[in-house]
């Protein structure tokens, strides 16, 4: 008997049937699954098939006097860790933002104290709609967890944009993250082996090995100068801790940071970018490449031998620079021992998610994490962080977290990837 159950709300959208495969992934995970379907979802999935693949009773009525007496709606809001609303229809979404409790569903989500994941999917011209847009920030604004839909052709024919309701394996993701964002919660968290409290379970990536790269670089120009940036590696140490936690032998290639080195990671001390390339390049074969650090673009083409001097009257010395070494772009090209999964991070100013998607293509990575740094997000240095993840199925939006939370959110999706292809392999 699993001691991790969550409610899933099915809406009457046509991506309904994902549902089904859901349920039966999220059983085989041993979590434990209750369904409520609204009128309209009956329409596109049945009780009885939801209910054969749950191995529980499906709710679909708030008036059924039976299902009322075994567990009432109250119960049925309460006894989960989560409640996931998949897919949230454009109806879902304007009755939960406007506290509507006119059927079972409504009533299970204003009655319930636990943390709310939706996960929309409609038309493109739904999901676009002023309106629908409304109620999604204000849901967002009530502290309910809103996963950005998929953009990709409709059902319907000729129709594409955002609305798909994302994949099995991405849902699976998201719902593995927030229950351990809601147990994180709940219950006194356990100091890991990395040292620090985790919300991961410790087998999630047992058996991989996870390569990543953290903080800035530097770049002499001299013996005692050198060009550096911004980068703390607070980031890259943290996603590091956090696959540690999840149960991966984790190398961590490291510029120089005042961070101490997370426990139970093996670290690689470097400076320059072309050290960190040989490293990581040493470090293969890995199954995933976290690519975090802020690897400087150009470094000084002919460094001095001797510190330069200042002498009265001279003009400044002129620095030449010529362009490092792509680790991203490189270790993505490098064949049979290129990692399955390719992790790049884009610190960008500006239009972040448009560069982001750019940097996908050209540097042939998997998925993109892109972060906008510019000085008033406080984010460079700081301990949060605002991240849009990138991949071929679109942008997805996450909300401010911890750059922990980020951690554990990234590394239990990469977790559900490899699950996922295991999966797919069987
Ligand atoms: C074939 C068909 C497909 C539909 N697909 C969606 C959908 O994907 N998303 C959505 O928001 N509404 C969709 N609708 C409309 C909803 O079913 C309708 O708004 C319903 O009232 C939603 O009820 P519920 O929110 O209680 O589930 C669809 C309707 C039909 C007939």
């Amino acid at each position: 008997m699993t001691d991790r159950r969550i409610v899933l709300i099915i809406g009457g959208g046509i991506a309904a049937y994902k549902c089904l495969d859901l349920i039966r992934r999220l059983k085989e995970r041993g979590i434990g699954v209750r369904v409520v379907l609204t009128r309209a979802a009956e329409q596109f999935v049945t009780p009885l098939s939801v209910g054969a693949l749950s191995n529980e009773p499906v709710f679909t009525n708030l008036f059924d006097l039976n299902a009322e007496r075994e567990i009432g709606h109250i119960r049925l809001s309460r006894e989960a860790e989560l409640i996931v609303v998949a897919p949230a229809t454009a109806d879902l979404l304007a009755k939960m933002a406007g506290g509507h409790a006119d059927d079972l569903a409504s009533t299970v989500l204003m009655a319930t104290d636990k943390p709310v994941l939706v996960a929309p999917a409609m038309n493109p011209r739904m999901w676009m709609h002023p309106a629908t847009q409304r109620n999604v920030a204000q849901l967002r604004a009530d502290g309910i967890t809103v996963i950005e839909p998929a953009v990709g052709e409709m059902a319907e024919r000729g129709e594409a944009g955002p609305g798909r309701l994302p994949e099995v394996p991405e849902l699976l993701a998201a719902i593995l993250a927030a229950l351990d964002r809601s147990k994180a919660r709940a219950i006194p968290l356990t100091a890991s082996k990395t040292g620090r409290a985790s919300g991961l379970p410790a087998q999630l990536l047992a058996g991989r090995h996870v390569l990543v790269t953290s903080g800035p670089t530097h770049e002499p120009i001299d013996p005692v100068r050198y060009i550096a940036n911004r980068s703390s590696g607070k980031q890259g140490h943290a996603i590091a801790a956090a696959a540690a936690a999840a149960g991966a032998r984790v190398t961590l290639i490291s510029g120089p940071v005042s961070l101490p080195d997370p426990a139970g990671v093996d670290v690689v001390h470097v400076e320059t970018a072309a050290q960190m390339l040989e490293a990581a390049q040493s470090a293969l074969p890995a199954d995933a490449g976290i690519f975090t650090a802020a690897v400087a673009d150009w470094r000084v083409a002919t460094p001095g031998t001797q510190k330069i001097k200042k002498s009265v009257g001279a003009k400044a010395p002129k620095l030449s620079l010529t362009e490092n070494p792509d680790i991203l772009k490189t270790i993505a090209a490098s064949g049979p021992s290129r990692p399955q999964l390719i992790v790049g991070f884009a610190a960008e100013t500006n239009d972040v998610a448009e560069y982001a998607a750019g940097k996908l293509k050209s540097k042939n990575a998997d998925w993109i994490v892109a972060n906008d740094v510019s000085p008033e997000t406080g984010i460079m240095g700081g301990d949060h962080n605002l991240v849009h993840l990138v991949t071929v199925n679109g942008v997805e939006t996450w909300p401010e977290m911890s750059k922990s939370a980020v951690a554990e959110q990234l590394i239990a999706r990469i977790a559900a990837h490899f699950a996922s292809r295991k999966d797919a392999a069987e």
